[in-house]
């Protein structure tokens, strides 16, 4: 059951970031070629935000219950959580930077539904989901990672 939510957790990383290329992508070519928003552009939004709320909560599921996770893993003695690079990666940042990519993402999906002009629509989504990209890429622990590094896909 834990590795299959581990399992899980990795896979969907390359779900929120193929959708969120697809998005940056057609946000871009939308809003320079002053197209409209259609019901695909919502679409495309709304699978992109909720792929990335069911990361969070299989994520909040691993900081919390997981290998590592904060109520089921004995801290050595002598260890400081701050000072030593697994824990602080697991536990403060990798949780901390994927809210706030998750939130940026939510934000960008919300201007689907405020009553702007498409152009202007595209443009703030286009670059919410440019930030939350690239703080994603900063805060996956890619296997060349050392210390913290994980496979690229479950199971490997
Ligand atoms: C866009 C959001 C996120 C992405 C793309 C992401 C990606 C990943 C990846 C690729 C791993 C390695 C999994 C493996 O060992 O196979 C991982 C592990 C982990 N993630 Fe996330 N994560 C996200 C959000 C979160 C959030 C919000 C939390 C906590 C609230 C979190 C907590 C963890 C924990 C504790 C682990 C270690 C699990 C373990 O190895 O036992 N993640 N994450």
């Amino acid at each position: 059951m834990q590795t299959g939510l581990v399992h899980l957790h990795n896979f969907l990383r390359w779900v929120i970031i193929i959708l969120l290329l697809v998005s940056i992508f057609k946000s871009y070519a939308a809003w320079k070629s002053g197209r409209s928003f259609t019901a695909g552009d919502k679409r495309l939004w709304l699978f992109t935000m909720i792929s990335a709320h069911v990361t969070l909560l299989l994520g909040i599921a691993q900081l919390l219950v997981g290998r590592f996770g904060i109520l089921t893993t004995r801290v050595p003695e002598g260890v400081s959580v701050m000072k030593d690079k697994f824990f602080r990666f697991f536990w403060v940042e990798h949780p901390v930077l994927m809210l706030i990519a998750i939130v940026l993402i939510t934000i960008g999906r919300g201007q689907s539904k405020k009553a702007i002009p498409d152009t202007v629509k595209f443009k703030k989504a286009f670059l919410f989901f440019l930030i939350a990209l690239i703080v994603i890429f900063l805060a996956v622990p890619w296997p060349f990672r050392v210390e913290i590094g994980r496979p690229l896909f479950p199971g490997m």
